[in-house]
């Protein structure tokens, strides 16, 4: 099947391009390069522009009609960039997003699979950190808030208009293609992998274990990182499976929650990323920062049954792709 992908030069809709590719469908990229890369975008046949351009998604459906399902990743991601410039965040994914759903509906798209994030649970998630898809929302900062926004627009457009849709609500994606093809790409890494990775090859000099004193098994954050390849194949399933889901689960509007199910606390990643790296690396225990909390895992039970879908790869394979990307192929490809 052909496959719109919005995003596809980014980090996670990179990989899911190849894994789209792998599974014998076609992406079609759709990306304005605000962030991602340009080599991740032209493996494909790649539209540069933005989201809610009408007349370039139109230009798009003109030259590829059989499009049969579109992946929205296409989103600004940073949390303190979206508390500092709320205006942009609530424009770029939300605003943005409604026109692009609009367009789609009008172009005949039928199917769309939507890029949640877990964080839209924020901090409600019980005693236990486990959270369903039934949990309530309490998104607590701006990129959360349009997240928990998008979907409640998507879900009441799916009601109204003529396409169904997935969201899918991710968890904590770490490492990088198996196959070494795209990977994170940021220079100044704000994910926890990455960031070890740094330390490791003393890009930066300490990791920061920040907040050891809340109410899980070793006091350190609670987490439930998945492998971006992991997280790839579900959107492959959730093409391949999008009319079945709704058969069994009726409706215009699924939401499903993408982890492993397992809680790994950070100082057990820690401790696996030492394993995997060989040696102890320079850490140290800080206080929380503003607006942390002590996380969250998911109850993945509906990706399993509607999508067929578990996490295949342990932790420590995750860690060795990111060391693999960051140190070795990424320098190469990218230069940094
Ligand atoms: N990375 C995570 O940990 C995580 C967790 C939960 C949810 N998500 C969601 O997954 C999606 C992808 O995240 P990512 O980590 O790959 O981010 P990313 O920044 O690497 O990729 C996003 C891509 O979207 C593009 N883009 C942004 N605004 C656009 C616009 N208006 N028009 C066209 N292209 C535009 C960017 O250029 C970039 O290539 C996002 O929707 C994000 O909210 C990510």
């Amino acid at each position: 099947m052909k496959v719109l992908v919005t995003g596809g030069a980014g980090y996670i809709g990179s990989t899911t391009a190849s894994a789209l590719e792998d599974a014998g469908h076609t992406p079609i990229i759709l990306d304005s390069l605000i962030r991602g890369r340009r080599e991740y975008a032209v493996r494909y046949p790649f539209y540069e522009g933005d989201i809610a351009d009408r007349e370039l998604l139109g230009r798009i459906f003109r030259e590829h009609p059989d499009i049969g399902a579109t992946l929205h990743f296409a989103a600004l991601i940073v949390v303190p960039e979206s508390v500092a410039h709320p205006y942009l965040y609530y424009h770029e994914n939300v605003v943005k997003s409604l026109e692009l759903f609009r367009a789609l509906d009008e172009l005949g798209c039928e199917r769309i699979i939507f890029s949640s994030s877990a964080s839209i649970y924020g901090s409600n998630t019980g005693s236990d950190f486990k959270v369903s898809e039934d949990t309530p929302h309490a998104p607590d900062s701006p990129y959360a808030r349009t997240k928990h926004m998008i979907e409640m627009a998507l879900e009441d457009m799916s009601r109204a208009l003529h396409f169904r849709s997935i969201a899918l609500r991710y968890f904590n994606p770490i490492g990088a293609d198996p196959a070494m093809r795209t990977g994170p790409y940021d220079e100044a890494p704000t994910h926890v992998l990455d960031i070890l990775a740094d330390v490791a090859s003393g890009r930066i000099p300490i990791f920061r274990i920040t907040g050891v004193d809340w109410p899980t098994r070793d006091g350190s954050g609670i987490r439930d990182y998945l492998h971006v390849w992991d997280l790839a194949r579900a959107h492959v399933l959730a093409v391949e499976r999008f009319d079945a889901a709704f058969d069994a689960f009726g409706g215009d509007f699924i939401p499903i929650n993408l982890g492993s199910g397992r809680g790994v606390t950070v100082r057990e990643l820690v401790a696996a990323f030492e394993t995997v790296w060989g040696k102890p690396i320079a850490k140290e225990e800080a206080p929380p920062r503003d607006g942390d909390v002590a996380g969250a895992y998911a109850s993945a039970d509906r990706a399993a049954k509607l999508l067929g879908w578990k996490t295949e790869l342990p932790l420590t394979q995750t860690i060795a792709d990111a060391l693999r990307w960051v140190h070795e192929v990424r320098p190469r490809m990218l230069g940094y």
